[in-house]
């Protein structure tokens, strides 16, 4: 009963013009990225509802927050331990875990989506997802190189659909870019920015346009550098060192490119390469060659650099 009387009341109030304050989210995705958000909404006082397709992936996911959590609490509240172990609780209770996307969302004012990065996937998700979530939920997709338009194509709230896209890792990075496609409302895209102030980051507004603004700034400068390397210009440490020294990058190009995954550089440029006339995206072969054996950086120990 009481249910059905809140179903209605925002049915009702949402065809009046109101802004809608996100206080229930629901992530879908229990990877990296979606345990990140899990635990940055969580902490900042939203209840959470995280969505995998198994319960063991779930369990995961959630000893990942409270392993990050941990972290967080050691430096926060380094002489309050009992505080410390009492604000995990407290955030861990916030956070549900369902492997039933249809349901989690029937109660969410947005649903952010952190799944494989494949549009028809994505697609699929949220055209079944349109259905089953109230009308004034506001759907977000934290992919890196699909475009935002057409995976809102699958659902009949365009004007309630945006990019939400979190840095790695969530809890540390402090950038999210708000993307706004054509048909986003202006109340969507001030909701999301809103939301991403709440959860402590600092927004920042890019049309739908591939690689966004990080993106499409960092990779070329990534592969050229791994161009550069490749051709014997100069050393990767010598590459690494001068735009640390040089320019004031705090990690140079190709510890950069180790650290974010080369298998993650590799299908954010394939995702760019879209565009066959656009050179800076072009391939390099010494990445192809490395991703297939395996080397891709500092979660395999190797990659351009080795690690222990
Ligand atoms: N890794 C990054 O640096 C980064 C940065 C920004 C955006 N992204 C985007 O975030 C998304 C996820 O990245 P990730 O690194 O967390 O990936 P991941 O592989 O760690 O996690 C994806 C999770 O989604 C789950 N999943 C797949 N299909 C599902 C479905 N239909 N319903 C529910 N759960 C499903 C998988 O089981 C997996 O646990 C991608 O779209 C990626 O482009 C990644
Ligand atoms: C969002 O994308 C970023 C980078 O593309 C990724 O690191 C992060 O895990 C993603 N978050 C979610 C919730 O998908
Ligand atoms: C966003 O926040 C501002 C300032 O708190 C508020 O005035 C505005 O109504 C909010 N907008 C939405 C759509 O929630």
């Amino acid at each position: 009963m009481a249910f059905v009387a809140h179903q209605l009341f925002s049915g009702f109030s949402s065809s009046a013009a109101r802004n809608v304050v996100i206080k229930s989210v629901t992530i879908i995705g229990g990877g990296q990225m979606g345990a990140g958000i899990a635990q940055v909404a969580a902490s900042t006082g939203h209840s959470v509802t995280l969505v995998d397709t198994s319960d063991d992936i779930l369990k995961k996911s959630i000893e990942t927050i409270e392993g990050s959590l941990r972290r967080v609490v050691k430096k926060k509240f380094a002489d309050k331990p009992e505080a410390g172990e009492e604000f995990i609780r407290n955030v861990m209770q916030k956070v549900l875990t369902s492997a039933d996307a249809a349901s989690a969302v029937r109660g969410s004012d947005l649903v952010v989506e952190a799944i494989a990065e494949n549009l028809k996937v994505k697609q699929d998700l949220f055209r079944r997802l349109d259905k089953l979530a109230p009308p004034h939920t506001i759907f977000a997709s934290n992919t890196s190189s699909l475009s935002i338009s057409d995976i809102a194509s699958s659902t009949n709230r365009p004007d309630k659909f945006g990019g939400l896209h979190f840095f790695n890792p969530v809890a540390m990075m402090k950038l999210v870019e708000v993307i706004g496609t054509p048909a986003t409302s202006q109340e969507t895209s001030e909701s999301l920015m809103n939301f991403s102030k709440v959860l402590g980051k600092t927004p920042v507004s890019s049309k739908d346009t591939s690689g966004f603004i990080v993106n499409r700034l960092l990779v070329p400068c990534i592969v050229e550098a791994i161009r550069m390397y490749e051709r014997g210009d100069a050393s990767k440490e010598d590459i690494d060192i001068a735009m640390k020294l040089g320019a004031g990058h705090p990690m140079g190009p190709i510890e950069l490119a180790d650290y974010i995954g080369l298998d993650t550089v590799k299908s954010i440029m394939e995702g760019e390469a879209k565009d066959p006339d656009n050179p800076l995206f072009a391939s390099s072969d010494l990445l192809n060659k490395l991703v297939a054996e395996g080397k891709v950086g500092r979660k395999t120990a190797e990659g351009f650099y080795k690690y222990k």
